[in-house]
Parts: structure tokens; sequence; C-alpha cells
């Protein structure tokens, strides 16, 4: 068999990782990444291509001409656009929901009904689509204090509430103004229930009628140790996760397996990645979010374990063939921490020079925001660069990542001292 080429659209961490292992395949020639990073540039077998997410034209156009055999679709933004439809509407084969797939992660609303569709877990909640409403409703309940922006918002559209102030501000917020004003109706949030208890993230792929189980992880959303601070995109995360061992055939029976008849039945469409975002509450797994997409930085800890080649599994997922594929994952722990520019998530690093030394056995580097010219890597974001290291011992896949970090140097370098504090309980100084 002829090998093929690849394209990658994308340019953060998970993008890096899922290029590094792609390109690994012995079924591919070469891997182009759109638009890429610093990281992207020198991984082997792999071109970055400067064409931007959101040109789906020059996307097609470009993978026409390569005679492209497969696109890989990383962030949520092209999804929710339509990329997928795009590209498949030219013939191009593509992994990754069509936009009304991808409405599970644009809009919150959508994906909270079928969830109760599929007698899935989820917290009780109510929609509305005025402040004033909304706000009524969480002071007649005192259950309903996480308040839900029902499109995409970068992380950020989700506020978890301790008192009814707090439910006005994020309500505020979210309608763009005075909580007391009913016409402002421009969005749609979603009211719900604050549950307590321990989070994890599932990922499925999806052929449309199939689905394979990777694996789970644990990210560490919050800026600061102790999971303090404001929300980001992830500083860290972790697999396989304890949590999610113990708790397997509950989520298979309660989750996965409705979800699976959903799709044979066809009343699910979805192919792709399914990020699943499952809170532990009294022995119920309680689905609080679906993502249409590989997480980040879960992918960075995910793609390490895989022992697999990813790229049958990929291809199987666009056509329909999911059943065919097994996955074999590494045992072994994998602790991922991400490097960010120290004012993150309020500003970004740029242009700053990376250093990277010698790294622990079983480590490996992904960029995020990074760019390169004239051979030199420099930072171009806020989370910049992530730091995995693999280990039998979550502690000492722990220890070998913060060891790693010790040798990785920019201007104004943080990150935080405590990811997978769950599994391995030392904290790294610097
Ligand atoms: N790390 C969370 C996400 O990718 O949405």
């Amino acid at each position: 068999m002829s090998k093929i080429d690849v394209l990658v659209v994308g340019g953060g961490g998970r993008e890096h990782a899922l290029v590094w292992k792609i390109a690994q395949s012995p079924l591919v020639e070469k891997v182009y990444c759109a638009p890429g990073n610093g990281g992207t540039a020198n991984e082997e077998k792999t071109i970055n291509v400067p064409i931007g997410v959101d040109k789906f034209e020059e996307l097609s156009r470009f993978a026409l001409e390569k005679k492209i055999a497969l696109v890989v679709i990383g962030p949520d933004n092209p999804l929710a656009d339509g990329i997928v439809d795009h590209m498949e509407a030219k013939g191009l084969k593509v992994f990754g929901p069509d936009q009304a797939g991808a409405k599970l992660e644009s809009s919150k609303s959508h994906a909270k009904n079928i969830l109760v569709e599929l007698g899935i877990p989820t917290a009780r909640f109510a929609v509305f689509q005025d402040k004033t409403s909304a706000l009524n409703f969480a002071s007649e309940n005192e259950w309903a204090r996480v308040v839900k922006e029902d499109g995409l918002a970068l992380g950020k559209g989700v506020v978890v509430c301790d008192t009814i102030k707090e439910v006005e501000d994020a309500l505020s917020k979210m309608f763009g103004g005075n909580a007391k004003d009913s016409s402002a109706t421009k969005n749609i949030v979603v009211v719900e229930d604050r549950l307590q208890g321990e989070e994890l993230s599932l990922f499925l792929l999806s052929d449309g009628k199939n689905t394979l189980t990777l694996a789970a992880c644990q990210d560490h959303k919050r800026r600061f140790d102790g999971d303090t601070g404001p929300n980001t995109g992830g500083m860290g995360a972790y697999s396989p996760v304890p949590l999610y061992e113990k708790y397997k055939e509950v989520i298979e029976k309660q989750v996965v397996e409705p979800i699976q008849r959903a799709l044979k039945n066809g009343s699910l469409k979805y192919k792709g990645v399914l990020f699943i975002g499952i809170l532990m509450q009294d022995d119920i797994p309680y689905v609080l979010e679906f993502n249409a997409r590989f997480g980040d930085p879960e992918t960075q800890a995910l793609m390490p374990r895989l022992k697999s080649d990813i790229v049958p599994a990929l291809l199987a997922s666009a056509e329909g063939t999911l059943d065919q594929v097994k996955l074999d994952w590494d045992t072994r722990f994998s602790c991922c921490v991400v490097a960010c520019a120290d004012k993150y998530p309020e500003s970004s690093s740029k242009g700053e020079t990376i250093e990277i030394g010698e790294l622990p056995e079983d480590t490996y580097i992904f960029h995020a925001g990074t760019a390169i010219a004239n051979d030199v890597v420099t930072t171009n974001g806020g989370r910049v660069l992530a730091v995995v290291s693999l280990h039998e011992a979550p502690e000492k896949a722990q220890q070998n990542a913060y060891l790693a970090l010790k040798n990785v140097s920019f201007k104004g370098i943080d990150y935080r001292k405590d990811i997978a504090w769950r599994v391995a309980t030392k904290c790294h100084s610097r």
C-alpha cells in the first residue's frame, strides 16, 4: 500500500501532540500542519503550512492539490463553523464532526437536551433567553448556581457561583448589561445545579455507528496551585485516572452505552472524537459537558500513552469502520505540565527565545504558543509548551516532568507546581 499524506488543522499543543503521533505512523509519508507552531515545524516528516484554521476554502484547495488522504481537525471553532461539511463537500476525507455534530460543544442547551433525551445523568437545569427570568429562577432555586453561556467561549463560558450575587454578575456579563433589563435577549444561558464531586474527562472515538473508548484524563483548569485562581484552557493533565478505573463499569453503562445505542438507532449523529466531561457525585456519573474535539492539554498527556498507530483509528472514524480497530495503551502514568507566560491568562508572551536542555527518559515537549523563524523558537501565546513524562509510578512521572522543566527556559516562564496532586502528592519548586 502506498503511503498517505495527512493534514492537521490547528496550531496549538493538542495539534503538536497529534502531529507527533501521526508522524510516527508507518502508513504516513508526510504530515502538513496548518498553521502549526514552532514545535510542529521541527517534527519528523512534518511541514507547517501558513493557512489559518478559519480559511476553509484555502485549506480545502491545499488538501486537494496535495492529494491529502486524511484531514484531522484540532480546534473547536472551525468545527462549530462547519469546516468538516465544507471539506467533505469537496470530496476530502475528514476526521471530526460536521457542524450539526459539533453543536454538542457549540450549544450547551443543545447538549443538555441530548443528555436528557438519551437518559444520561446530568445536572438539573433550565434554559433562559433573558436575564431577569434566569435571575428569578436562580433566586427561587438555591441549587441553581452554575451559569453557562450557550456558545463557544474559550473556556470562559461556565461560571460556578457561591452566591446569588455571583450569579447576577455572571448573567450581567453574559447578557452584556444590567441584569434587570429583560429586553437584553441577545444570548442564551443554561442555569444548572452546582454538583459536588471529582471530575474526569473521557475520550471516545465515533464513526457514526460505533464508539471506541480511548482513555480518561484529569486536567487542572485553574491557573494556580491548589486549584485556585482564574479558569484557563488547562494548566496540566494526567492519565490514567484512578477515579475512572473505579467507576469504569458505571460510566460504561450510564454514559457510553446510551451514546452507542443512540448512534446505532440514528437518534444521535456524530463522528470524530467525543470529549465527555464527567463529575462523580454519589456514585453517579453526571455529564457536565461534551466537547467535539480532543482536549488541550489532555491530548498531550494521552498521545505518549498510545502504543498503537493512531492513523488507522482516525481513518476508521472517518470511514465508518471503527469496529475493526483496537488500540493498545501504555499502562504507565503520564504527567503533563503546561509552561505559560507569567501573566497568563490575562496576557501572553511574544518573541522570547525558548531554550530546552536535556530531558529525562520518556519525557516529551509539545509546543503550543510558539513560533519559529531562522531556526530560533520563540514564545507566541499564553500557554507556551507542555512537558510530558511517563513512568509506572505517578510520583516519578510528576518528578520527571518537573525535572525537565528546570531545563526549559524563556523570559517570564511560569507553571503550576502541583499538577497530578491527586495521584502524586509532592509539590515541586522551581
Ligand atoms: N482542557 C480543556 C479543554 O480542552 O477544553
